[in-house]
């Protein structure tokens, strides 16, 4: 029965991803930290099952988490950008939508579930199936996480003193993510600065490579030393202009590269 649940985590988890990589690449801030997967352990299932007073035949209508997904924001800001892109997706159907960030669980608890419908191909036919997806931020996470494994380990019987420290803490968790909030702006700046001086690095130094095959070697170790010296000095306006000059510079060749060849065609 669990097969095609794991398909579908398996996928899912691989097409979050990418939405992650489709940001990378084109050199944009990511609304999704991190991804991950499970399929509920079958113990699980039928405590749950139990719990909840489903005939074994309903689990598959009546348990909703069997395969679930969870996707890690930055900033409270990005759950609802990748709501949006959940709610616009061809390959997921959204059944219901629980907001437990407005307004949180008596626990603390706080994150956005989306339940929706998934089909995937199976050896035999389709088979849709349900999948909840879990989305909150790095904070909301940590607090969770902790929380999780302390029900775990106290059941039903967490003590008063405890349940209400984890109260405080899930304010704080709040107060935190409204705090990064307001820092966001200036975080983003960081990354974009990291990401700009990344790719100016990697043109750089496919210049170089490629200056390798046109220029003489004596001259393109002569830049190359050259660019250790602008690297060490971690100012992104002269790595920059050397990007510049590099750019004329491989011009400059190539256009004379092909003269030459031009010039021997000419000959013959
Ligand atoms: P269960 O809580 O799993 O019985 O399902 P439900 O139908 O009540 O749905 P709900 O949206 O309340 O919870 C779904 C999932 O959210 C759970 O399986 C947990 O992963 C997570 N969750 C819900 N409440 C809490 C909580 O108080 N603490 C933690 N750590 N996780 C929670
Ligand atoms: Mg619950």
């Amino acid at each position: 029965m669990l097969g095609p649940y794991r398909q579908a985590v398996d996928e899912l988890v691989v097409k979050f991803t990418h939405i992650k990589q489709e940001y990378q690449d084109a050199r944009m801030y990511s609304p999704i930290e991190s991804v991950s997967g499970r399929v509920k352990r079958i113990s699980s299932i039928l405590d749950k099952a139990h719990r909840k007073g489903v005939p074994i035949e309903q689990i598959e209508e009546k348990i909703e988490d069997i395969a679930g997904v969870r996707i890690i924001c930055q900033f409270v800001e990005d759950i609802s950008t990748v709501v949006g892109i959940i709610r616009g997706r061809s390959d997921l159907t959204v059944k219901q939508e629980k907001d437990y960030i407005s307004k949180s669980k008596p626990s603390g608890y706080r994150s956005y579930h989306m339940i929706v419908y998934y089909t995937v191909q199976t050896f035999g036919e389709p088979k849709t199936i349900e999948a909840e997806i879990q989305i909150r931020t790095l904070a909301m996470n940590f607090w969770s996480t902790i929380e999780h494994s302390l029900q775990y380990k106290y059941k039903e019987n967490m003590p008063d003193g405890l349940r209400e420290r984890l109260l405080r803490a899930a304010d704080a968790v709040s107060v935190l993510d409204k705090e990064m909030a307001s820092v966001r702006d200036e975080i983003m700046d960081a990354q974009n600065s990291n990401r700009q001086k990344a790719n100016i690095v990697t043109n750089i130094l496919n210049n170089i490579e490629n200056l390798y095959h046109i220029a003489n070697e004596r001259e393109v170790s002569k830049i190359q030393k050259e660019f250790f010296e602008i690297y060490k000095k971690d100012d992104i306006a002269l790595l920059k202009r050397f990007n510049k000059e590099l750019d004329v510079l491989s011009e400059t060749h190539h256009a004379q590269s092909i003269q030459s060849s031009a010039g021997r065609f000419i000959d013959l």
